[in-house]
């Protein structure tokens, strides 16, 4: 198995000092994830591209943006002017997802479709071509810390499945209550993207947090149980 890669989500990190913690965990981490709320498509606000430069500034690593909001064409170009690498949409915040991921594309960052647990795969399917990331939710959108659904992980798998039998070089990113307990599963049904907010940023060391969540994807990619 390739090398799975580890995006810890900063929405409960310790935003006082936003540069340092991501700083301390970068060691061990291919992604920083950026969670954007807007408070209409999830009852929940979080941060703009304020905090992406911040981010931005603090790090090397390159930046998924996950936008959970209305509209998000609209946008999409000032988180890339932020220092996003990669934006991820929920396609049923916009009447047409074609254009919004051509305009992210023309805008030079990578683009993905996530997957809203209750929403399911099928708004996705269609796209999948032009994706360089498939974000499967294992939580409802909106907020860090919730409890992963074992019921997406047959659409993990199913998502894989569409990618591999399509030709397409979408990963699959799993993004929710990903941890030490959980992660395995989301791994055996095809995440190469691991998030993990909460199970790196909430304890009392994130660090020792991430080398731990490091050691492990790298141990499952060695194909150890
Ligand atoms: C939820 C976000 C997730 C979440 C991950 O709406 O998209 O990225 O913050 O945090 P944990 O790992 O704590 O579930
Ligand atoms: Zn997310």
């Amino acid at each position: 198995m390739s090398r799975l890669q580890l995006s810890p989500s900063i929405l409960t990190a310790d935003f006082a000092r936003i540069g340092a913690e991501v700083r301390s965990v970068a060691p061990y981490v291919d992604w920083f994830h950026l969670d954007v709320m807007d408070g209409h498509y999830v009852d929940n606000i979080t941060f703009g591209t304020s905090t992406v430069e911040a981010v931005n500034e603090s790090v090397d690593q390159p930046l998924h943006v996950h936008l959970m909001i209305e509209d998000p064409g609209k946008y999409a170009e000032g988180f890339v002017k932020a220092g996003a690498d990669r934006v991820s949409f929920h396609p049923e915040t916009t009447a047409d997802p074609a254009e919004v991921i051509e305009r992210i594309r023309s805008l030079g960052a990578g683009v993905g479709l996530a997957v809203h647990p209750d929403v399911g795969l099928d708004p996705v399917a269609s796209y999948l071509g032009e994706l360089d990331v498939v974000l499967m939710m294992t939580v409802r959108p909106g907020f860090g810390g919730q409890a992963f659904l074992e019921e997406v992980v047959p659409e993990i798998k199913r998502a894989k499945e569409m990618v591999e039998s399509g030709g397409h070089r979408a990963e699959i990113e799993v993004d929710g209550g990903v941890n030490l307990t959980t992660v395995d599963r989301a791994v055996h049904a095809g995440g190469e993207i691991l998030v993990a907010g909460s199970a790196v940023f909430d304890g009392v060391d994130p660090v020792a947090a991430a080398a731990r969540m490091r050691e492990r994807l790298d141990e499952l990619a060695a194909g150890q149980s």
